[in-house]
């Protein structure tokens, strides 16, 4: 492969550094470690949490110039990239197109791969090229000004709106008439989300239950890893404002085989295929975000990356080892791998800071972490002090437990919900609660 003999000689033990500080980065910390091959393991910035899986640096994940000066002074065999930004910006190409870079593996796209998330425009365009089950679309830009309120005039509402780019999560809009819709077009492009707003995607509206796919591919294999569904909103029963994830479950119960089959072959495949189509070089996670309507799946979007919270499910299901399956990206091996899931269902509930997602305090001591003995705690806003572990963010830390059924899994994570205390800690009791 292009890594060469230098991969070989590296594959046995490695030192790797983690770009990332949520719940999805220290799962991905508590994962690695329990590999023989992991030799040692940076987390920049890190949390809490995954300082006690490796050795966090404080270093920002879109420094590139930091990352590279640590790479090469540490001798790092393999780069893990969490979020999406970085990704956006380009990491992937940095280290390819540099000396003395190229020889390190990055889990993660380019940055052409990464416009699946970092643009819905690109993403729609790529999906209506390759046939994949989406929703129906038209793009404006600025120009567009009056065709867009035009064509939202014609459409049934709720209409979506969609900033083409970045958003952090914010940047879809579901208007309940055609009067808001245009409202709201109107303040996105003139700039309600900056430059991600200059463009704004138009879509028909899905009706059905969602569902994410996590697809690990070198952009020519493939592998599917457990299936999850998150809980993206603020309060019980799917009410309130959006959040960055209050909750997962592994594997959602509706998610049978013959829907695996069909998103396998309508969407999986053809994602590969068209990555292929167009020369880009994907190592490393797709994140597929669907919708089941009348028993056929469409696509809602795509990340370039594990989900947070997903990932605090979908990582404890898998049983293969974490060094092996990020080695196999670059070294032709990942056709020979085979995914083991455990069987069992796993849950997670996010401890979030009162008033999250809106204004809230940072700061607050957090109690009762050591009373937590069978179910795993992935910290993500929280930070060490000499006072303790404190807050550090909205979310703060995942509970995640298994069961032989989503009940018992949800209830075992609620326990430990309750024995872990700070200031106006708030949660959802009900995650899984369609299906219980
Ligand atoms: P996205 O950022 O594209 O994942 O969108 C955020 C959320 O908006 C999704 O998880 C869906 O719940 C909702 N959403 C996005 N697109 C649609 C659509 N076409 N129809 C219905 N809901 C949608
Ligand atoms: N949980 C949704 C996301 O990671 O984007």
């Amino acid at each position: 492969s292009e890594f060469g003999t230098s991969f070989q000689k590296i594959f046995k033990s490695m030192k790797i550094l983690l770009l990332g500080s949520g719940g999805r980065e220290h799962a991905f910390a508590w994962k690695l470690t329990q590999s023989p091959k992991c030799e040692r393991l940076y987390i920049a910035p890190g949390n809490a949490g995954t300082s006690q899986c490796g050795e966090n640096v404080a270093m920002q994940v879109n420094d590139f110039a930091a990352i590279e000066a640590f790479c090469i002074d540490k001798k790092i065999d393999m780069v893990i990239v969490g979020p999406e930004d970085p990704l956006v910006k380009g990491i992937v190409n940095h280290f390819r197109e540099n000396d003395a870079l190229r020889h390190i593996p990055v889990v993660g796209p380019d940055a052409e791969g990464a416009q699946l998330e970092g643009s819905k425009a690109f993403s729609k365009k790529f999906m209506m090229d390759m046939n994949i089950p989406t929703a129906a679309y038209r793009k404006f830009s600025k120009n567009d000004l009056q065709a867009g309120l035009d064509y939202i005039a014609t459409q049934t509402p709720p209409i979506v709106l969609k900033a083409d780019g970045l958003a952090a999560g914010k940047g879809v809009i579901i208007s309940p008439t055609v009067e808001e819709a245009q409202a709201e077009f109107k303040e996105m492009l003139s700039g309600k989300f900056g430059a991600a707003s200059e463009t704004i995607v138009i879509e028909q509206f899905l009706k059905g239950l969602e569902f994410s796919v996590f697809v690990l591919t070198d952009s020519k294999e493939y592998k599917i890893l457990p299936v999850a569904k998150d809980y993206k909103k603020i309060g019980e029963g799917d009410t309130g404002l959006n959040t960055g994830g209050m909750g997962a479950i592994s594997p959602p119960p509706f998610v049978d085989k013959t829907m695996m089959d069909k998103v396998e072959s309508r969407i999986i495949k053809p994602t590969i295929e068209g990555l292929k189509k167009r020369n880009i070089d994907y190592k490393g996670f797709i994140f597929i975000g669907l919708i089941e309507v009348e028993g056929e799946p469409y696509v809602i979007e795509y990340n370039c990356r594990m989900g947070d919270p997903e990932t605090e499910v979908v990582l404890p299901r898998l049983k293969n080892d974490m060094v092996d399956l990020m080695a196999s990206l670059f070294d032709e091996s990942l056709k020979s791998i085979s995914i083991k899931i455990d069987p069992r269902t796993a849950a997670t509930v996010m401890l979030v800071s009162g008033g999250y997602p809106e204004k809230y305090e940072k700061g607050k001591k957090i109690s009762g972490l050591k009373t937590i003995q069978s179910n795993l705690v992935f910290h993500a806003g929280t930070k060490e002090t000499m006072e303790g572990i404190v807050t550090n963010g909205g979310r703060v830390m995942a509970l995640t437990s298994f069961g032989e059924s989503l009940h018992e899994a949800v209830g075992l994570s609620l326990i430990s919900a309750t024995k872990i205390e700070f200031e106006k800690k708030h949660y959802r009791r009900d995650i899984g609660f369609e299906f219980k």
